[in-house]
């Protein structure tokens, strides 16, 4: 028998519980949620020409690719040097190809400038047998200086493995540069904006929170290319692009064609936040490039730079338009602040040396900025003593949220379902900023089956009886690219065309979408619920909606009856809902084939007076809702 002391509330739940972490991993935002169709728009790859093919045979000195040092952010630009006939012509592969639609209109556009000639721009979108299927003409007018041309047309046909070819025609020379093709039906319908099925994905979650824009990313393999923030605001085509440090991970699936070219910069990440009603928690560099690649640090004496960074970024997203940054913000079309509460610095860096600087930026912050936390890391070995060292100097050093990451197998996950139960409740708040089960690490990349998922549900009652410490939480990654991934596993996988939600993306979503006020107590024999015959329990009451919650995992391969007792003086009506998640078995996964293998199912349940009796399947995930009156 399970007991509820629904008039006994031990904590409130933070209304940021349940968040995601964007990190441009496994072609998350080039190639992924960045709706942009085009490899290498801009030819500024370290190697200029990857992506794109020249479809003529024309002469040496055609095409000249031009270094324009007074050019800011993007310098190289494309000189067709004597274009006279039709057959001028380039073609791009796009992103493991490119995914258009029947019946959709695309945009195609450029910069250009065409001195000396008007010209023209013949437009293909070619399926995988090289058939058009969709096609305009592009008129260039006569252009001293660099403007920019664009056009919509229709496409007729679908395909996730789309190219596109672009033919250029006139007499003269022609300088091109950000060639870009990209669906007009985009998230919000914003003009070269997001794709819209994955935004979707994330605001189906309600997210409390979204972290960004790493991870890894925001150390860098070297500090030259660590994620600057600055570098991802103002025009587009001005934003400079570098290396995804994922372009050099796990050599035996590497990705050689990953850039960061910031068309999704920091601007873009604040309207993320706000279009799907999540906290923005954006994770800046401390002055460490990442210790698993070259671990170069930046000189304490020279740190002024990053933390300025860090005050910056605060003006941009908060501060008035009579800023510098704020100016900056209202010009890009938010005048109004992006309520920026949190910043992280640093992520998963280590040592003294972490200490160290996290120690300047924290002087800096708290002097200028008392009203932002601070989210510092703590890394990603939770039974390691790097992991214990970091956590007794960010709590000396009262920090306000410290970022734990697990990946581990599921046995840690059920075996972790406690482990907040006796924490410390003074001091620094917990954020479990990025956990996944592995079910196969560290032997090869890991698959989102049901038992991953499941040990996460078991694992995050855990995090939810104990959310007056535990902050915030995420699962990461959270996108996949089937055709282009360097870590596994995931929790939402796409290909050029269609999305699907892992099991453990239906956990995730339960949580979220079900996160209630307050933590209500479920007890057994007086215990918490957390494994003992391997069940787990916990319970929140949301004030709003005035639902008592309770979520339950049977990890038994049979079924369990179990009984509730809930004492409370309020009423309770006599029937209420159940969500059902469970697999036929443990291996059980989805798959763009079969999205919905683990889906939730919903039915009725009848209550007596305060009682109630039901039964868990085998291998299940239920969550109970009850209206309080
Ligand atoms: O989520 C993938 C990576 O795992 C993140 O970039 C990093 O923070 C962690 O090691």
């Amino acid at each position: 028998e399970l007991n509820i002391q629904l008039d006994q509330a031990s904590g409130k739940i933070s209304p940021h519980m349940w968040g995601v972490f964007f990190e441009d991993i496994n072609l998350g935002a080039d190639g992924g949620i960045y709706a942009e169709l085009v490899k290498n728009r801009s030819f500024e790859f370290d190697q200029p020409w990857m992506g794109w093919k020249k479809l003529d045979n024309a002469g040496e000195g055609t095409y000249l690719l031009l270094n324009d040092s007074q050019r800011k952010g993007n310098k190289r630009y494309l000189r067709l040097n004597n274009v006279s006939n039709l057959k001028l012509g380039l073609q791009n592969e796009g992103f493991r190809g490119m995914g258009v639609k029947d019946g959709e209109e695309y945009e195609f556009s450029l910069q250009y400038r065409s001195p000396n000639a008007d010209m023209k721009i013949n437009v293909e979108v070619l399926n995988e047998q090289d058939k058009v299927i969709g096609s305009t003409v592009l008129p260039l007018a006569l252009s001293a200086n660099w403007s920019e041309g664009a056009i919509k047309f229709p496409v007729t046909s679908t395909t996730a493995k789309a190219k596109l070819n672009v033919w250029f025609s006139g007499a003269g020379v022609l300088d091109v540069d950000m060639l870009s093709l990209f669906p007009k039906d985009t998230w919000k319908g914003r003009s070269k904006g997001l794709r819209k099925d994955m935004v979707q994905m994330l605001a189906d979650m309600k997210p409390g929170f979204i972290r960004f824009p790493g991870g890894c990313i925001v150390e860098g393999r070297d500090l030259a290319n660590r994620f600057q923030w600055k570098k991802t605001v103002g025009p587009i085509n001005e934003r400079e692009l570098i290396i995804n440090r994922w372009n050099t991970e796990f050599k035996h699936r590497l990705t050689p064609d990953y850039f960061q070219t910031f068309g999704l910069g920091f601007y873009e990440y604040f309207l993320l936040a706000e279009d799907i009603g999540a906290a923005p928690v954006p994770i800046l560099n401390c002055g460490m490039a990442c210790q698993f690649n070259t671990g170069e640090l930046v000189p304490l004496e020279q740190l002024d730079e990053y933390v300025q960074d860090a005050l910056d970024l605060i003006e941009f997203a908060n501060g008035s338009a009579d800023t510098k940054w704020g100016k900056l913000r209202a010009e890009m079309g938010h005048p109004e602040s992006f309520n920026l509460k949190m910043i992280g610095v640093g992520n998963e860096n280590w040592g003294p040396q972490y200490i160290e600087r996290l120690a300047v930026f924290k002087k800096a912050l708290n002097e200028k900025h008392p009203e932002i936390a601070i989210i510092a890391s703590s890394g990603t070995d939770p039974e390691g003593d790097r992991f214990d060292f970091l956590n007794d100097k960010l709590r000396a050093m009262n920090i306000n949220i410290i970022d734990e990451h697990y990946y581990r197998p599921p046995s840690w996950f059920l075996s972790s379902a406690s482990r907040y139960d006796h924490y410390d409740r003074k001091g620094a708040k917990i954020f479990a900023g990025e956990y996944a089960s592995h079910t196969t690490r560290p032997n090869g990349p890991g698959k989102s089956t049901w038992e991953a998922a499941l040990s996460e549900a078991a694992f995050m009652t855990g995090l939810e009886r104990n959310g007056d410490v535990v902050e915030m939480a995420s699962y990461a990654p959270l996108f996949g690219h089937v055709d282009g991934w360097q870590w596994s596993p995931d929790l939402i996988w796409v290909d050029n065309l269609q999305v699907y939600g892992t099991p453990s993306y239906q956990v995730q979503k339960l949580y979220s979408t079900n996160r209630g006020s307050e933590i209500i107590p479920i007890t057994r024999a007086g215990q918490p619920v957390a494994g003992k015959d391997s069940l787990y329990a916990s319970a929140v009451y949301d004030q709003k909606l005035g639902q008592l919650i309770v979520k339950l995992i049977n990890y038994n391969s049979k079924p369990v009856e179990v009984s509730f007792d809930i004492a409370s003086r309020k009423k309770l009506a006599n029937a209420g809902e159940k969500i059902i998640l469970a697999g036929k078995d443990l291996n059980v996964s989805n798959s763009i084939e079969e999205p919905l293998n683990i889906q939730p199912k919903l039915e009725p349940i009848t209550f007596k007076g305060k009682k109630l009796t039901d039964s868990l399947a085998p291998y299940s995930f239920t969550l109970i809702k009850l209206q309080v009156r």
